[in-house]
C-alpha cells in the first residue's frame, strides 16, 4: 500500500438554501469528523474541508419567493449552517463559502486553464426562454402537467407527485414560474465537458485501481461507466452563480456543479494562503471526500475530469460515500418539513450533541438506507450510553471517590480475572484501527462500547462495594483496573463522543490522550487525584420522546391538509332529486361501542316521532360515545335499513370526512326540535 504524508478530508457542500437535519449529519458530517478525530488522535497531518454551496438554481427559487435577494438567503442558512456544525463539534480547519472572492476567482482560473487548454467543447442547443421575463429558464422554473399521472403541477425536472424524472420538453402545457408566460425555444451556446473523451482513464483509474471503494460507490460509478459517458454542460443562463470567464459568455454563469466542488480547493487556500497546494497537488497527499450517494458521481466522475483536464490536481484515493437517513419511515423533506433540524434538536437536548452523534453513527446509512427513530434514539440513549458506558464511569468515580478519598489506588496483585478482563483489552487498538481506516464507523462504534461493556461486567462480577467490607486491598485493585479502563474509554470514544470524552478526561485528571495509548494499564498512575464525578448521560423520559413523536404527527397532517384537493363536484341534480333525500335532525338518547366491531357506534336516536337505532363507523374519532348522549346530529331518515352485525340499522348519521381520513359529526350549531328537516 502506497504511504501517504498528509490526508485531505473533504465534505459535501451542503446547499446555503435550508438549515441541516439529522441526515445530513448521519451521511456525511459525523462519519468525516470521526476520521478526521481519529487521524489527528493518532498524530498525523490532516486538514478537514467545509463550506456552504450557494450557487445554483434552488437558492434563487427560494429568494424569489422570499422577495429578498439570492445573496440574503445564503448569507442567512450559512450562518445557520455554520453554527450547527460547530455546535455538534464538526471539528472543520475551515468552513467557508462559495460566494468568497477567494473562491470566485479560482473557479474561474480553473475553468479558464481547461478552456485554454482545449478542454471544452461548445455546442448550441434549444432551450426553454420566458420573453417576458427575458430570460433563458433552468428547469425548475418551469411547470406543466405530468405526462405519467397528470399532476398539473409538475416541475421541468421532476414531478413530485409521482416522482418521475422529467425534462422540460416532457410537460404538457409548460409554463413559466416567473411571469407565468408560455415560453417559447430559443437557442443557447454553452460549454460542456466531454466526459466520453474521458472514459478510458477512468474505467482503468476506477474499476481496475480502486476497487477497494465501497461496493454502494464502486457499483454507481460502474454502472455509469458501462451506459457509456457524455458531455455535461458545465454552464447555465442564470444570474446567479459566477460568470463564466469568456469572450461571448454575457448572461452566463458557471453550472454549480462545476464551482462547487473547487470550494474544497478554495477553502483550503483561503485557510493557507501559503502552502494550499501540498494539500491539492503533490501524490504523497491523500484526498478523501466524505459525501451522500446523491452525489457519488459528481465527486467520482465529473470532479476527476475537471480535475484530470486542468492538469495540475490529484485525484482522490476514497469516496466513502453513505446512503441515505429516513425518518420514521419517510425519506427527509425539506419542502415538507420532514425532517429533525440541528437546530431545534439542540434546543430541546442542549448539551446532547453526543447522543445524536452516537445514534446517528450506531445507525448509519453505511450500507443501505437507514431509519431514525425517536423511539430507538431513546433506547440507544437509555440502554446503552447511559445503562452501559455512563454506568460504568459513574461507578468507577464514585466508588473510588467513597473508598480512595478521589485517589488512584495502588494496583497491588492482579488475580486471574484481572488478567482475562485485561486480555480482552490487548487487540482493540488494532480492531478499532482497522476498522477505521475502512470508514465502517458502525462496528468501530459497536467495539469501543464493547470495551465499556467489558467494564461494567468487571465490575458487575468483582463487586468492590461488596468487597470492601473484607479486602480493601483487593478493592483498589478492582478500581485502578476499573480506572485504567476508564481512562481507555475516554481515548477510544474521542472520535465518535467528543464532548463525553471531554468530561471524562476531566473527571479523571488525565493528562497524557493519544490513541497509541488505547490498550495500556497505565494511564493513570497510583497517587494521581481525580476530578469530581459527573454523570455522562441521562436518561430521556417518555414525555420527551413522546413530544417529538407528536411534532411530527402534526407535520404530517399539516403536509395532508395542505396538499388535500376537493374532489371534483359531482354531476348536477334536480331539486326534485334532492328532496328524495329525507335529512332530518335528532337527539342521541344512547350512544355505545358495537361488541367486537371497532368502528362501529350504535346511537339511539329520538327522531321526532318515536326513537330509532343507526349504526355509524366512527368510534375511532369519538372514544368516548356517551359524550355523545345529549347532543343533536343529522341523519337520512329514509336510507334503506340495513342489518350490520345482527343490528337493524334505520338510517345514516352525516359526518364529514377531514384529509387525514378522520370522521366529524355534522352537528346544528344550536338546539333545534327533532325531526326538523335539513334542507
Ligand atoms: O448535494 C448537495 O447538497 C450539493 N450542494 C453538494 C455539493 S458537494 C461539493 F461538490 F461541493
Ligand atoms: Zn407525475
Amino acid at each position: 500500500m502506497k504511504k501517504f504524508k498528509r490526508t485531505t478530508v473533504t465534505t459535501a457542500l451542503p446547499y446555503a438554501n435550508g438549515p441541516v437535519h439529522v441526515g445530513h449529519l448521519a451521511g456525511v458530517y459525523v462519519p468525516a469528523d470521526i476520521y478526521v478525530r481519529y487521524l489527528r488522535l493518532k498524530g498525523e497531518d490532516v486538514l478537514f474541508i467545509g463550506g456552504s454551496d450557494e450557487h445554483g438554481v434552488p437558492i434563487t427559487i427560494k429568494a424569489r419567493q422570499e422577495g429578498v435577494t439570492p445573496q440574503d438567503i445564503v448569507d442567512r442558512y450559512h450562518t445557520i449552517i455554520k453554527k450547527s456544525f460547530e455546535d455538534f463539534g464538526i471539528s472543520f480547519d475551515i468552513y467557508s463559502r462559495t460566494t468568497s472572492k477567494t473562491h470566485k476567482e479560482l473557479a474561474s482560473d480553473i475553468f479558464k486553464t481547461i478552456y485554454d487548454k482545449g478542454g471544452f467543447i461548445e455546442q448550441s442547443s434549444e432551450q426553454y426562454y420566458d420573453e417576458k421575463a427575458r430570460q433563458f429558464l433552468a428547469d425548475r422554473y418551469i411547470t406543466g402537467k405530468c405526462p405519467h399521472c397528470g399532476n398539473e403541477h409538475a416541475y421541468g425536472d421532476q414531478c413530485e407527485s409521482c416522482g418521475t424524472s422529467l425534462s422540460p420538453n416532457d410537460l404538457i402545457n409548460p409554463k413559466s414560474t416567473i411571469s407565468g408566460s408560455i415560453p417559447v425555444m430559443r437557442e443557447t451556446k454553452h460549454w460542456y465537458l466531454p466526459l466520453n473523451q474521458h472514459e478510458n482513464w477512468l474505467r482503468q483509474w476506477i474499476l481496475e485501481e480502486h476497487k477497494e471503494w465501497k461496493p454502494n460507490v464502486y457499483g454507481q460509478c460502474k454502472s455509469w461507466l458501462d451506459m457509456g459517458l457524455q458531455p455535461r454542460a458545465v454552464s447555465r443562463d442564470l444570474d446567479w452563480g459566477i460568470p463564466v470567464p469568456v469572450e461571448g459568455a454575457e448572461g452566463k454563469v458557471l453550472y454549480v456543479w462545476f464551482d462547487a466542488p473547487i470550494g474544497y480547493i478554495s477553502n483550503t487556500k483561503e485557510l493557507l494562503p501559503d502552502s494550499w497546494e501540498k494539500w491539492w497537488k503533490d501524490d504523497e497527499t491523500r484526498l478523501i471526500h466524505f459525501i451522500g450517494k446523491d452525489n457519488i458521481v459528481f465527486h467520482c466522475i465529473v470532479f476527476p475530469a475537471m480535475l484530470k483536464a486542468e492538469g495540475s490536481y490529484i485525484l482522490p484515493d476514497n469516496v466513502p460515500a453513505n446512503e441515505f437517513l429516513n425518518l420514521e419511515g419517510d425519506k427527509i423533506s425539506t419542502s415538507r418539513n420532514w425532517a429533525v433540524w440541528l437546530h431545534e434538536y439542540l434546543e430541546k437536548f442542549p448539551q446532547k450533541q453526543d447522543v445524536l452523534r452516537y445514534v446517528l453513527t450506531a445507525n448509519a446509512p453505511e450500507t443501505k438506507d437507514n431509519d431514525f427513530t425517536w423511539r430507538d434514539f431513546q433506547a440507544r440513549n437509555n440502554n446503552e450510553l447511559v445503562a452501559i458506558y455512563g454506568n460504568f464511569i459513574n461507578r468507577a468515580l464514585v466508588l473510588t471517590h467513597k473508598y480512595f478519598e478521589g485517589k488512584v489506588p495502588d494496583s497491588g496483585e492482579l488475580n486471574d480475572y484481572d488478567k482475562q478482563t485485561l486480555s480482552e483489552f490487548v487487540n482493540v487498538k488494532a480492531e478499532l484501527e482497522k476498522l477505521l481506516d475502512n470508514f465502517r464507523f458502525r462496528d468501530a462504534l459497536k467495539e469501543a462500547m464493547n470495551l465499556a461493556r467489558i467494564g461494567n461486567k468487571y465490575l458487575a462480577d468483582t463487586e468492590p462495594w461488596k468487597v470492601a467490607k473484607t479486602d480493601m486491598e483487593r478493592v483498589a485493585t478492582i478500581m485502578h483496573l476499573s480506572l485504567q479502563i476508564a481512562a481507555n474509554l475516554a481515548v477510544a470514544f474521542e472520535p465518535f463522543l467528543p464532548f463525553s470524552s471531554e468530561k471524562l478526561r476531566k473527571m479523571l485528571n488525565l493528562k497524557t490522550f493519544d490513541w497509541k495509548d488505547l490498550g495500556r494499564t497505565d494511564l493513570l498512575k497510583a497517587g494521581d487525584l481525580l476530578g469530581d464525578a459527573e454523570l455522562l448521560f441521562d436518561k430521556i423520559e417518555d414525555t420527551t420522546i413522546n413530544e417529538q413523536v407528536q411534532k411530527l404527527l402534526d407535520t404530517k397532517k399539516n403536509n395532508e391538509v395542505a396538499a388535500w384537493k376537493a374532489n371534483e363536484v359531482k354531476e348536477i341534480v334536480s331539486f326534485d332529486d334532492f328532496q328524495k333525500v329525507d335529512i332530518r335532525v335528532g337527539t342521541v338518547l344512547d350512544c355505545q361501542k358495537v361488541p367486537k366491531a371497532d368502528k362501529l357506534l350504535q346511537f339511539r336516536i329520538a327522531d321526532g316521532l318515536e326513537e330509532r337505532t343507526i349504526l355509524s363507523g366512527i368510534a375511532a374519532y369519538y372514544p368516548n360515545p356517551q359524550e355523545l348522549i345529549g347532543t343533536q346530529v343529522c341523519f337520512i331518515a329514509n336510507f334503506e335499513p340495513r342489518k350490520l352485525r345482527g343490528i337493524l340499522s334505520e338510517g345514516m348519521i352525516l359526518s364529514a370526512e377531514d384529509a387525514d381520513g378522520k370522521l366529524v359529526l355534522i352537528q346544528p350549531q344550536t338546539k333545534v326540535s327533532n325531526g326538523i328537516e335539513v334542507k
